[in-house]
């Protein structure tokens, strides 16, 4: 699988290890930053991240930063895109199982890094159950138009 990763200042260090698992594990990742511990402001990546993941070029995306928050409310706003902050294994595989997230976003201040590469792993495995939940995860989508 093809996977956009981003995180802010505060994940440096974690979306590195990530993208690191990520390559090891076989997947295709392409690292949208940031790639110091200056300072940034985190939409700038989840912006970046939600449209290659809009766009196609990428099929799902992974954003880290303090808590996740920031980058699941940004990513968010982009339409087609569902991204879940995930805290615990049972919700990280659940927003795969039933709401058919496309991006997977992580608080690095709020999680281990070994936990993250379980959540990651546990989000990856997943898969969409489809059959109901289609029509509900259709009803997420605004129609077009409305603001
Ligand atoms: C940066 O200090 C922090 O605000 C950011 O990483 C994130 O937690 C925002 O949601």
């Amino acid at each position: 699988m093809k996977l956009a990763v981003g995180s802010d200042h505060a994940a440096l260090a974690l979306k590195n290890r990530l993208r690191d698992q990520l390559r090891e594990w076989g997947h295709e990742v392409e690292d949208l930053g940031t790639s110091s511990t200056e300072s940034v402001d985190y939409p700038d990546f989840a912006h970046a991240v939600a449209t290659a993941v809009q766009q196609g070029r990428c099929e799902r995306g992974v954003l880290i930063c303090g808590t996740g928050l920031g980058m699941a409310m940004t990513a968010n706003r982009h339409r087609g895109i569902r991204a879940a902050a995930c805290g615990d294994i049972y919700s990280a595989r659940m927003s795969r199982l039933h709401n058919d997230a496309n991006v997977l976003c992580l608080g690095a201040r709020v999680v281990a890094p070994e936990y993250a590469i379980e959540l990651l792993k546990a989000w990856l495995d997943a898969p969409y159950e489809g059959t109901r939940h289609v029509r509900r995860v259709a009803k997420i989508e605004l129609p077009e138009g409305k603001p």
